[in-house]
């Protein structure tokens, strides 16, 4: 077993480009492999492919000492690797709540008969509990016979905007695996994260157990934070109707070490590439395999999330009396700060619904303007809050960036025509704003 195994990635994108730079960056040799060429051309060449704070700075170093490499070409892989980390992805399939698994199928294909010696294939994606099974009988068709290819199953907890502080200070490792040469395999590979932690006196969890269990550990954290927000959120509604305000009923169950007081944050809710695919494809797996019912309250935890979408319509439809030919600024597009990211993106849907009602719209974003154009064509868009908000009726805070949280609202009343805020994520402070005249409306705030 290799002390330092040597890594390849394959599929280079949010999570695998952040792992392969992570792992180069704590000593480790690795080859990153997608089919996409024009990736690969730009990671070679030092340009990260999507907004991850640090991530650029990082993936130039390592290139630069060599240790980071990328291709297309999977005969390199298996030939370069030790463990073969599976990091593609597994969208939304269209017309069904299931996860499309052609990625992790195609990789592994396309790896497997190039490999001649022992190697461990590791998955990373998230997927249907039973995945790694399946893996295992794609290695044993497609992998010359006698060489004893493994399988493991290693869930990745990235958030975005913490990808690298997450990688490699994790809060825990979970290997699902079935021998020891497996797990050994996996404990050499994670060294370096181990010693980190011990540097900076940190401990380094790890679970150690099987396919199933090591499948189902990311989903049900997944579907567990979800649950946590649309618990809120559903509080927010019973909130707005009872006259109270959700942010300091929050601020008080939290004080509970039992409840604690993260991802109690109501607003506009979740998004993103993973929990709002993940809580769904967990549904679709658990009917296949008779237990439908035990995953239920996740269909109402999507509807709740889907509701404060339209909540936020209301409020501002409340605020400017008519939508239609209302002038409305937007401020967010990205599903959550500090990425440029606006998969499944309540802002984008709660935009998407303001301009269907007939506003006029015009949205600002720090980095998710490429992205958001791409995705609603329809709106325009401004490269400053400002313009976003200049001669407006009422400005719509979507997504609680930095510079949002913290803008004048006395400067910025001077530009809008009314001043009318409706502040999707609780993020701004209503008694600031209303002394500088302006009528507030957050969300679960009556
Ligand atoms: C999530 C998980 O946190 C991570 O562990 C997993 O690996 C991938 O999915 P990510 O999608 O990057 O990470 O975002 P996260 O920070 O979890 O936020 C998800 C969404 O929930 C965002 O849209 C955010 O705005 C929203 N959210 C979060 C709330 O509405 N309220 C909260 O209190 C917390």
């Amino acid at each position: 077993i290799p002390q330092r195994p040597r890594l390849t990635v394959l599929g280079t994108g949010y999570l695998g480009a952040t792992h392969a730079v992570s792992m180069a960056e704590l000593g480790y040799e690795v080859l990153g492999i997608d089919v996409d060429e024009s990736k690969i051309t730009k990671l070679a060449d030092g340009q990260v492919p999507f907004h991850e704070p640090g991530l650029d700075e990082m993936l130039r170093r390592n290139l630069a000492t060599g240790r980071l490499r990328f291709t297309t070409s999977y005969a390199e892989a298996a030939d370069f690797g030790d463990v073969h980390f599976v990091c593609v992805g597994t969208p939304q399939k269209a017309g069904s709540l299931a996860a499309d698994m052609r990625y992790v199928e195609s990789a592994v294909v396309s790896l497997a008969p190039h490999l001649t010696r022992k190697a461990l294939i590791v998955g990373k994606s998230t997927v249907p509990v039973g995945t790694a099974e399946w893996v295992e009988e794609l290695v044993a068709q497609h992998a010359p016979a006698g060489i004893g290819v493994e399988v493991a199953w290693n869930p990745e907890f990235l958030r975005e905007g913490f990808a690298v502080e997450d990688t490699l200070r994790p809060d825990r490792l979970v290997f699902g695996v079935k021998s020891d040469w497996a797990r050994e395999m996996l404990e050499n590979t994670y060294k370096g994260v181990y010693e980190l932690g011990v540097a900076e006196d940190r401990e380094v969890p790890t679970v150690v157990t099987d396919f199933p269990t090591a499948e189902l550990v990311k989903v049900a954290a997944n579907s567990y934070l979800a649950t946590k927000i649309s618990f809120i959120n559903a509080m927010a509604e019973v909130s707005e109707v009872a006259g109270a305000d959700v942010t300091q009923l929050a601020r008080a169950i939290g004080y509970d070490v039992r409840i604690g007081n993260k991802f109690l944050r109501a607003g506009v809710g979740f998004g993103g590439g993973c929990l709002p695919k993940d809580i769904r494809a967990f549904q679709a797996r658990a009917e296949e395999l008779g237990v439908g019912h035990a995953l239920r309250f996740l269909s109402e935890v999507d509807q709740i999330n889907t509701r404060r979408r339209e909540k936020a319509v209301e409020l501002t439809a409340e605020l400017v009396g008519e939508l239609a030919g209302a002038r409305i600024g937007v401020l967010g597009a990205t599903f959550k700060p500090n990425s440029d990211d606006v998969r499944d993106s309540p802002a984008v849907a709660v935009t998407k619904l303001l301009a269907e009602a007939g506003a006029q719209v015009t949205v600002y974003d720090p980095q998710g303007i490429d992205n958001a154009r791409r995705a609603l064509p329809t709106v325009a868009y401004a490269t400053s809050s400002v313009d976003a908000i200049r001669d407006a009726d009422a400005v719509v805070v979507l997504t609680e960036w930095e510079e949002f949280r913290h803008a004048d609202p006395v400067a910025l009343g001077k530009v809008v025509t009314h001043r009318r805020v409706v502040d999707g994520r609780n993020c701004l402070d209503p008694a600031e704003w209303r002394a500088a005249g302006w009528e507030y409306r957050g969300m679960g705030r009556a």
